[in-house]
Parts: C-alpha cells; structure tokens; sequence
C-alpha cells in the first residue's frame, strides 16, 4: 500500500517523500524532472531522500501520459495520493495560460479520475493561497469565494479545486485540497524569494521590492507543510479546502532584514511597482487546519530563515 507523490522530485515533493519514508511507508514518485528550473536539483532532491534507504521508487514521466499513469495504478497498490506536479510561479504564469491550464487543470484531471477508479483513499491536492487574490477578507479563510485569481496559475489551482470538489461529488473520492502559504526551507525553489535573496546578498546582485517592500507575506516552513501534508494524507475528509500557513505575516523588507542579520551583510535594495498579478498580502487563518488536522506549525520566521541560510551555506560554501 503505497502513497503516490507527483512532483516528488521538486521542492515539497520531495520532502514529503524524506518524511514518508522515515516513517517507513512505501512511497512511489513521479516526477517529469522538467527544467522549469535546473533538474539537477531535483536529481539531488531524490538522492537525499534514496540516500535514506526506505522504500522508494522514482518514475520519470508526465502526469498528462495516461496510459503511463494507467500502468502505474494496474501494477501498484495505491491507496494514498499527494499530487504535487505543477507548474509553478505566480509571475511566470501570466504569459503561458494555455500550458498552467494543460499540467494544472488537465492533468490534475487525469488523476483524479484514475484516482477513483482505482479505489484510491485520500488525494491530497496541492493548492496555494494565491487563489484568495486581493480579497477584502484578512487573514484568509477558506469560506471566501475565492472568485478573482490575479495570475494563470492561481486561476488553474482554483479549477483543480472545483474540479476535486465534483469528482467527490460524483464519485466519493475523499480529496483535500490544501492551500500552502508561501513555502520555505532548505532544498527550497531556486525562482522563490528565499533563495533569490541569499544569492542577491552574497553576489552584491540588486534585490526588487515590489511596492517599496510594504507587501506582506506569511511564510510557512517546510517542515510544517510536510506535517500537515502528511496528516491529512492519512485522514479521509470528503472533500475539503484547508489552509496551510503559519499565521503571521511580515513585510518585504522585514523578511530582507532577517536575512541582512544572518549574513552579515546589507542587500541592494531597488524599488520597483509591484506587478498586478501580485496581492498585497497572505494572511492564513489556519483554524480550519487546527480543528481538522490538529495542525500546529512551530517554525517561527527567523528560526526557518535561520536553518535555511544553514542549508544554504553547508551545501554551496563548503
Ligand atoms: N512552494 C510554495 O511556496 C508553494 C505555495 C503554494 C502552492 N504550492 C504548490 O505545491 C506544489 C509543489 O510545489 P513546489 O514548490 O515543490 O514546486 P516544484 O516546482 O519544486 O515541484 C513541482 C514538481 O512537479 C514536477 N512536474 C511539473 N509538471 C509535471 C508533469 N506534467 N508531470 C510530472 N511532474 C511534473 C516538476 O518537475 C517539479 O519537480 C505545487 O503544486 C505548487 O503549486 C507551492
């Protein structure tokens, strides 16, 4: 009985796939290993999780494939699935609707209705917070329509969600979507933040604050995404939308201050405006995650921060 981790190569994926195997479940991943960014990080993302040595079998091949995806489900005992394959990036989106809606939408609908015909017990869909846009109502909570996505790809999680919600509807598959807040850590997307600003820093390279740096963001530690992942896979809801987020947003420039301190050294800081698709802030109410999945994230900003220029230094510095 094994769990099913799309996108398991990449960032979340992949630590999922660390967590779950330390806890000794089988766990099978598939992954396209696409050059959105540089696969040879995801190829170092599945070393660290084989160099654990549990049960883990890595498939290279596309979600959209359905006869590769048929086979996968014919020869294995599935009865979790964490789908995770996406394309990613807000920014990135807005020039390529036709292909965030291909991977986001219609692959998204390929599984799920191999999902059910397969007899599958919990599907975790992997959503983001980016579907709240710039809604009226802070922090965010998942009653909210949630009707005016700013960008292609929160547009294509918000029809993955709507798309889960019918598949239940229709088939009773258990699915929950979980909306992540702003994820970091260490073996973190090199096109996020995070990443960009350690790089910005140490190559005296300019870092961009949209809006003068006053928008506000509540970024979520991995190792607390992984718990809640791991949770609801494990706990069939019906179909439920649940916020994953650590509840306290910081400004651009207060997350840049973080860094500045860690590293010893000041950024160079550019105002720019801030892009439409941009919202200006994501705030998680996370009670929904609490009283549903007893979820609990403990990573503090400057600890998680702390721990990824850790990471950071460890890996690329010596
Ligand atoms: N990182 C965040 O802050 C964040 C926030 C909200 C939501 N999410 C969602 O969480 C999930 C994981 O995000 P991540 O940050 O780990 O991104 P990631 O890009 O590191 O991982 C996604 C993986 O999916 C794979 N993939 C893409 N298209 C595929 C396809 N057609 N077939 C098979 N594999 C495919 C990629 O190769 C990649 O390894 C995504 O669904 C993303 O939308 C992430």
């Amino acid at each position: 009985m094994a769990i099913l981790i799309t996108g398991g190569a990449g960032f979340i994926g992949s630590r999922l796939a660390c967590r779950m195997v330390q806890e000794g479940q089988p766990v099978i991943v598939l992954d396209n290993f696409n050059d959105y960014y540089d696969p040879a990080i995801k190829r170092a993302n599945i070393a660290s999780v084989q160099a654990l040595g549990g049960q883990c079998i890595v498939l290279e091949g596309d979600i959209r494939d359905e006869a590769f995806v048929e086979n996968l489900f014919r020869t294995n005992k599935i009865e979790r699935v964490a789908h995770l394959a996406a394309m990613t990036n807000v920014r990135f989106s807005i020039e390529q609707g036709r292909q965030y809606s291909d991977v986001n939408v219609s692959g998204t609908i390929g599984l799920l209705d191999i999902a059910r015909r397969y007899g599958v017990e919990t599907f975790i869909l992997g959503s983001t917070s980016s579907v709240y846009g710039n809604t009226s109502q802070i922090p965010f909570r998942e009653d909210d329509a949630a009707i005016a996505p700013l960008a292609p790809y929160p547009a294509s999680k918000r029809a993955a969600e709507l798309f889960a919600s019918t598949y239940h509807h229709l088939f009773g598959l258990n699915v929950t979507a979980l909306r992540f807040f702003n994820v970091y850590g260490p073996h973190g997307r090199p096109d996020m933040m995070p990443m960009r600003v350690i790089d910005a820093i140490l190559n005296e390279k300019p870092v961009q604050l949209f809006g003068g740096g006053v928008l506000k963001r509540d970024w979520t530690y991995i190792d607390d995404i992984v718990d809640g992942i791991v949770i609801a896979s494990a706990r069939p809801l019906g179909f439920k939308i649940i916020n994953l987020g650590y509840g306290s947003p910081i400004t651009l420039l207060e997350f840049i201050e973080i860094y500045e301190d860690l590293i010893g050294k000041k950024a160079i800081r550019v105002d720019v405006a801030a892009p439409t698709s941009e919202p200006f802030i994501t705030y998680c109410d996370n009670t929904r995650a609490r009283e549903l999945l007893g979820f609990n994230p403990k990573t503090s900003i400057g600890e998680g921060l702390q721990h990824t220029w850790s990471w950071y230094r460890q890996r690329n510095l010596g």
